[in-house]
């Protein structure tokens, strides 16, 4: 694995001409990531090899279009995530390899001012932890029009209200007065929202939505993804969201990636992921989940299904080396590989369906495409968009 410094090349006169010229052209993604690969250094012993937290992820999120981001709890979806608004803190964190294009240009690429201009601004981020994103010696109302000034040529007083309207939005009560609290004098559901009002104020492109919703109760949680959703047709915006909620997804999702261990296993659109799920992982992933109508006495855990190597064998095309990828399949278990490549390729197993597998030879004899789809569930844009790149 190369060290990857980005290259900081001063283009924020072309950014802005790129937007100015109204490159959110629905046919094209806003955000698309290909084999990113970010590590760690490793602090627990002397020489220890770098975490890999993300090892070759693939996703993309057209105008419009909901990306739900699944998968356990260290798999990588927020890094991947933080990546898009390069966040990540180098040193410990080192990019690897891989591009993460926004609008055609590649955010890995851009300088910290130029990232200046985009953060905030036309990508913004719902933090997984709302406390560590509000300064506890600010009031609420100076950081969101803090924000608000920063990316829009507004008046104080436009911005002002824009803020006020952007805590109305999501459910704060009274949100004149309230813009002179501090954020201690806020419940943590609280706080959760006006995280989302100062990431929603600036009018993004795209919403990198990390557990958005964890610590608002269900019916202020529907508010807000239904807020959310509206914000979406009104302004075209892409939502990257990443949730351990399958109910949520499954209600607002377009389009479903599931990762593990850094890299993505499955990737298709909700409803044939729901219908029907392909990896193992994600069969196991849905199994384990109690129905309403569930008269089963015990659940299927993950463990069950991925420990039982036939699992993986049964992937449409198994009998032309379609074996799905998992890297703690016993090593006699494992098919023969393409030496000297990576073990791992994300492979279009159907039309619109992709699924993480071994890189056998006879896969990659096999046609394959990056993992877009344009499908949208209003049925505005369905269809699968392909790029022309084999997914590598
Ligand atoms: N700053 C950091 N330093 C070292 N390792 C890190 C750092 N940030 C993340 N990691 C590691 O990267 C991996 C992926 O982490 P990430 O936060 O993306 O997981 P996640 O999928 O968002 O999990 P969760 O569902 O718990 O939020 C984990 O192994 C984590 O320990
Ligand atoms: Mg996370």
């Amino acid at each position: 694995m190369s060290g990857r410094e980005p290259a900081r090349g001063d283009s924020t006169a072309a950014i802005g001409a790129t937007a100015a010229a109204g490159v959110r052209n629905a046919s094209r993604p806003l955000l698309d990531v290909a084999d990113l690969a970010v590590s760690f250094d490793n602090t627990s012993a002397p020489g220890a090899p770098r975490v890999l937290a993300v090892a070759g992820a693939h996703m993309s999120v057209f105008p419009r279009q909901t990306l739900a981001v699944v998968g356990e709890s260290g798999c990588g979806k927020s890094v991947t995530a933080m990546s898009a608004m390069q966040l990540i803190p180098c040193p410990p964190g080192r990019y690897d390899r891989g591009t993460i294009l926004f609008e055609g240009r590649d955010i890995l690429s851009l300088s910290e001012k130029e990232m200046l201009q985009i953060r905030g601004g036309r990508i913004a981020m719902i933090f997984q932890e709302p406390m560590t994103s509000l300064n506890p010696v600010y009031t609420i109302g100076d950081q969101i029009m803090e924000a608000v000034l920063l990316h829009q040529k507004v008046t104080a007083q436009d911005a002002f209200e824009i803020s006020v309207k952007a805590l109305e939005d999501v459910g704060i009560p009274r949100p004149r007065e309230r813009m002179e609290a501090y954020p201690h004098q806020f419940s943590g559901g609280m706080r959760q929202r006006v995280m989302i009002a100062m990431a929603l104020a600036c009018r993004p492109t795209l919403l990198l939505a990390d557990e958005p919703t964890t610590a608002l109760d269900v019916t202020i949680q529907a508010q807000i993804l239904e807020l959310l959703r509206n914000l979406q047709h009104s302004r075209d915006m892409g939502m990257m969201l990443i949730t351990h909620n399958l109910g949520v997804v499954a209600e607002n999702a377009d389009v479903v990636c599931v990762m593990y261990a850094g890299r993505v296993v499955e990737y298709a659109q909700v409803f044939e992921l729901f219908d029907r799920p392909l990896h193992p992982y994600t069969r196991a992933l849905f199994a384990s989940i109690p129905g309403m109508h569930d008269s089963k006495h015990r659940l299927v855990t993950v463990d069950e299904v991925v420990n039982d190597p036939a699992q993986f064998r049964k992937l449409p095309g198994a009998d032309r080396g379609v074996i799905a990828w998992w890297p703690f399949m016993p090593k006699e278990e494992r098919p023969r590989l393409v030496p000297g490549r990576d073990e791992y390729a994300l492979h279009e197993i159907e039309p619109g369906r992709w699924v993480g597998c071994w890189r056998t030879e006879e896969l990659e004899a096999q046609p394959s495409r990056r993992p877009e789809l344009q499908f949208r569930r209003d049925g505005a844009s369905a269809g699968v968009a392909g790029a022309a790149s084999a997914a590598s």
